[in-house]
């Protein structure tokens, strides 16, 4: 009888562990799955083999890991895990690098999670409208990085079409569209608030962010969690469905549905196969139902209900529970492993036991969750080795960053999962890190770096409308409507060295007004002497009548001929008269419009040289001889031309903007003669006078515009030069007081004065080592009393305003340096750009900033910035120099000869400015 009884458990025991030898692995077994997810991973990667593969390895269109350089304020969403959940993630850089975040979770009901796409998403939303309103932000448009764990076919960082439902989703309407397009027409249905949605990003991507940000080497993400997958750093030049060689980007390698060519049969068990026929997704994920938190409890759910049908478990009683799908829930099994509870639980799910029932059923579980470790182990293996190969290496250590339940919950997944690695890639060092930030960390650094992208891009663009315009000014049937008036100058090449005599200088439309004398000699080599003084130019002359502003400046330059005892002497005059002017010749220069701080009446459309001649006549105490009128990039231009003979750009950011350059002669329509060059002053202040410019400006930029003497125009000026900067800066502090963000919601009378906040403060702000102390000084004399964390937030909003300027600077310089390129059709640009204006020389950080972006944005260039150490009057001179040669030799006339000469109508000389610029195509 005992024998009979031993028997019996003996063959029962042999039947229950022949069942569980079908789910054990051999080293063998996963060697082999090792290598077949290895030549899936490669199939997934090749265009020719990608439609078919199992593993497809989506291009994620992240390039890099985090560089501590991130920084701003976002908002995440993080579905497809366990728990949906809507954060807001603050990123600073830099000495405070550090990220906080807040986070709400929601729930999402089974009948939306496989109801219609439109019901999720308005719910998405409705949560995400909830977290903003207990946030207190619904009024802050905030950037969005979306983790949405679902394989997504990207082409771009903002889009990404579902390929296909998997885990526990199946909404209707959702497969083959653009999920960020569903969310943002979800948000425009609800039209409560506004986001913008910047990155698409799956968890496995997002968990690697988040662990890259505190270790550098960490290159894979890992997911063991309700789904399982991986991502990781593959070199473009492998990824075939993106085009490009250089640099790397993370691939999310969807493993989940490795097998699903039936690769993997000869492991798979009918055990999985039952799991799989009652899922949501038949025949797909194969990998992931072997081996994630959603199904592993089901596998050990069908292998018990086989076990006591077959009478060798629970007294052969299939109970109700028993037949329960999803009844054993993948916590259970950690628990089950975890501690020594395995009857109490059986209890809890209403599953009757013995002791030796309770025996089994631990050892299923741990069959079960054994053979998931290993299997991600083994594919962990291809993925690392793959890596190494890549870089060609014999040794390599690497870091994974890992999330999810199973992983964190399960007592040993993580262990076998690691020894497993260790065996099948012996020649990796890998390290897994727990991702303890969840994935929405990661997703906003994404953003964070996705955001620099999109600026780029967008100055790509705006470099590109630039070009345009620049062409439309040159040509003669477009210059009209063109705003970049792009106006011929007459001077026709840089100093050749050649050039000597005496010079008076006027300086007038910077921050300063200056005359000056220079004197050119050439003893041994070319050698300049300068001398000069600043005037005043009050505001009630510069809003005056002209007569008394040409009279002012008369009296300046007599002042200053008695100072020099020249007063009895003619010298010639080179007048740097930094306003757009239309010149028919260097001598005769019509004032087109007047722009920054000067609305001198009866100036516009007249030619300054006579205003100016008749003023010093009028005098009659010295006699002067107007010899040429520059712009100030022209003379900044020349000035740097006199120390670098490659010098062909001139720009000026100060007061005002401005660029000059040396254009091909046959492109300028307005000019006639084909031979040689000529510069050509741009007057890029007045892009996006026609509106070409709205998609960037901001609510701050209309109003600076509004309260300007010129509205409407100069408006790219506006968003970028000295004399407006600082308001900028005022009016967004003014705004975000008056929200409650700043100074604890107080204004005082000084804050709100227009031209309170100097665009010198916001230099002395962004220093790096006092720019806070300074900050409380400045704001301190405003009368306000910010804390810590307000001086922070102004510094910020400093920067923000102060990059922006010098990107788009960038831009439109950029435009102009292809336009060189291309003039020259040389494959490399080799130039210098001479630079001038108290921005630029000022602030801290902005030439840094500039030089980088154009060097970005053109980037087969090798251009050397050159600062105007001495202003813009050693060009002036220049000019003036070679201008009195030709008339000392009689030849002055072939200054006009080469030229073509427009009649300007006198209706349009003498009539309001606003004639003339529309006729600013005169030339
Ligand atoms: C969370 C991440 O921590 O882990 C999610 O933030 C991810 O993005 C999830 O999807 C995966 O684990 P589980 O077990 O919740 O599916
Ligand atoms: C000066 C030049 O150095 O810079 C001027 O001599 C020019 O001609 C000026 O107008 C521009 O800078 P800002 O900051 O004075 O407007
Ligand atoms: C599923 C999804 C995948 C996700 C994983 C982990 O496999 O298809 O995109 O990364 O689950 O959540
Ligand atoms: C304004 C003027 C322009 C000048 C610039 C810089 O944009 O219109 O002529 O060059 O300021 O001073």
């Amino acid at each position: 009888m005992v024998t009979a009884v031993a028997q019996r458990l003996a063959a029962q025991r042999r039947e229950i562990n022949d069942t569980l030898a079908r789910l054990s692995l051999s080293s063998e077994n996963l060697q082999q799955v090792k290598d077949k997810m290895r030549v899936e991973l490669e199939r997934g990667l090749r265009k020719d083999s990608h439609s078919t593969a199992s593993v497809k390895m989506l291009p994620s269109f992240v390039y890099r890991t985090p560089n501590g350089t991130e920084r701003g304020k976002y908002l995440a969403l993080d579905l497809g895990g366990t728990n949906f959940r809507v954060l807001v993630v603050k990123i600073r850089s830099g000495i405070r690098k550090s990220v906080r975040m807040y986070n709400k979770i929601y729930a999402i009901p089974l009948e939306i999670m496989q109801g219609t796409g439109e019901e999720l998403f308005d719910h998405i939303v409705q949560c995400i409208s909830d977290f903003l309103d207990y946030m207190g932000m619904k009024n802050t448009r905030l950037p969005l990085g979306f983790t949405f764990s679902f394989p997504c076919r990207q082409t771009g960082i903002d889009k990404g079409s579902l390929v296909s439902w998997t885990k526990g989703f199946k909404a209707t309407d959702c497969e083959g569209n653009d999920v960020v397009e569903m969310l943002r027409e979800a948000i425009k249905r609800r039209n409560e608030f506004d986001l913008d949605i910047v990155a698409v990003v799956n968890d496995t991507v997002g968990t690697m962010m988040t662990c890259a940000y505190e270790d550098p080497k960490c290159e894979i993400g890992l997911i063991a969690g309700t789904g399982s997958n991986v991502c990781y750093m593959e070199e473009m030049r492998n990824i075939e469905m993106v085009e490009g060689d250089e640099g790397q980007m993370c691939v999310n390698t969807e493993w989940g549905g490795f097998g699903e060519n039936d690769c993997i049969e000869d492991i798979r068990t009918r055990f999985d196969r039952e799991v799989d026929e009652g899922s949501l997704n038949n025949g797909k994920q194969r990998f992931e139902k072997m081996t994630s938190g959603m199904y592993l409890g089901e596998i050990v759910r069908q292998i018990l209900i086989d076990l006591t049908r077959r009478g060798l478990l629970f007294r052969g009683h299939i109970t109700e529970p028993l037949k329960t799908r999803g009844i054993f829930e993948t916590k259970f099994l950690s628990q089950i492993e975890r501690y020594r509870v395995v009857r109490a639980i059986l209890q809890q799910l209403g599953l009757d036991s013995t002791c030796d029932d309770s025996i089994i059923v631990k050892e299923v579980c741990g069959t079960v969750s054994r053979r998931a470790a290993q299997l991600c182990g083994a594919g962990m293996a291809a993925i690392v080795d793959k890596i190494r190969e890549n870089r060609g290496r014999n040794q390599m250590n690497i870091t994974v960053g890992v999330d999810g339940t199973l992983y964190k919950l399960h007592p040993h997944f993580s262990r076998i999962l690691k020894d497993t690695v260790k065996a099948l890639a012996p020649q990796c060092d890998v390290e897994f890190v727990l991702s303890e930030d969840g994935s929405g960390k990661g997703a906003a650094l994404i953003t964070a770096v996705a955001q620099k992208q999109v600026t780029l891009r967008t100055l790509m663009d705006i470099m590109k409308r630039f070009r345009r315009e620049l062409g439309n000014g040159l040509c003669s049937d477009t210059n009209p409507t063109a705003t970049v008036k792009m106006l011929p100058t007459f001077v026709r090449s840089i100093p050749d060295g050649s050039e000597k005599g005496d010079f008076i200088a006027l300086d007038l439309g910077g921050s300063a007004f200056r005359i000056l004398r220079v004197k050119v000699s050439h003893e041994k080599k070319q050698t300049v002497q300068m001398e000069s003084q600043i005037y005043d130019t009050p505001e009630d002359i510069i809003h005056g009548s002209g007569t008394r502003l040409f009279d002012h400046v008369a009296e300046c330059l007599g002042d200053f001929m008695e100072k020099q005892n020249i007063k009895d002497k003619k010298l010639s005059v080179g007048f740097t008269f930094s306003f757009p002017c239309a010149q028919t010749k260097l001598n005769e220069s019509y004032l087109l419009t007047w722009t920054k701080r000067f609305k001198a009446s009866g100036v516009e459309g007249m030619d300054i040289v006579t205003l100016l001649n008749k003023a010093i006549k009028k005098r009659g105490d010295y006699d002067a001889d107007i010899m040429a009128v520059v712009n100030d990039t022209v003379g900044t231009m020349m000035t740097c031309g006199f120390d670098d003979q490659r010098c062909e750009v001139g720009i000026i950011i100060g007061t005002g903007t401005n660029a000059c350059y040396m254009e091909e002669l046959r492109h300028i329509d307005l000019v006639e003669g084909d031979e040689g060059r000529m510069c050509i002053n741009t007057e890029w202040g007045a892009f996006g006078d026609d509106g070409m410019l709205e998609d960037i400006r901001t609510e701050f930029d209309r109003e600076i515009d509004r309260g300007s003497l010129n509205p409407g125009k100069q408006l790219f000026e506006k968003m970028v030069s000295g004399m407006y900067i600082g308001e900028l800066v005022r009016l967004i502090l003014v705004k975000m007081a008056k929200e409650g963000f700043l100074f604890e919601g107080r204004i005082t009378p000084e804050l709100l004065t227009k031209g309170k906040f100097e665009t010198k403060h916001v230099s002395s702000i962004e220093k790096s080592k006092e720019g806070l102390t300074k900050a409380k000084d400045i704001l301190g004399r405003l009368g306000m009393e910010p804390s810590a964390d307000d001086c922070i937030a102004v510094q910020h909003i400093c920067t923000i305003v102060s990059h922006r300027s010098a990107n788009l600077i960038a831009a439109t310089l950029g435009g102009i340096l292809s336009r060189l390129k291309d003039n020259k059709g040389n494959p490399r640009l080799r130039t210098t750009v001479g630079i001038d204006g108290s921005l630029y020389k000022m602030h801290p950080q902005y030439a840094r900033r500039l030089h980088k972006t154009v060097r970005r944005l053109v980037p087969e260039s090798d251009v050397r910035f050159l600062l105007s150490e001495s202003g813009s009057s050693k060009g002036a001179a220049m000019v003036t120099a070679v201008a009195y040669r030709l008339a000392d030799h009689g030849k002055r006339r072939t200054v006009e000869m080469h030229n073509k000469i427009y009649a300007i109508p006198m209706e349009v000389m003498q009539g309001t400015g606003e004639e003339v610029s529309t006729f600013g195509s005169f030339l």
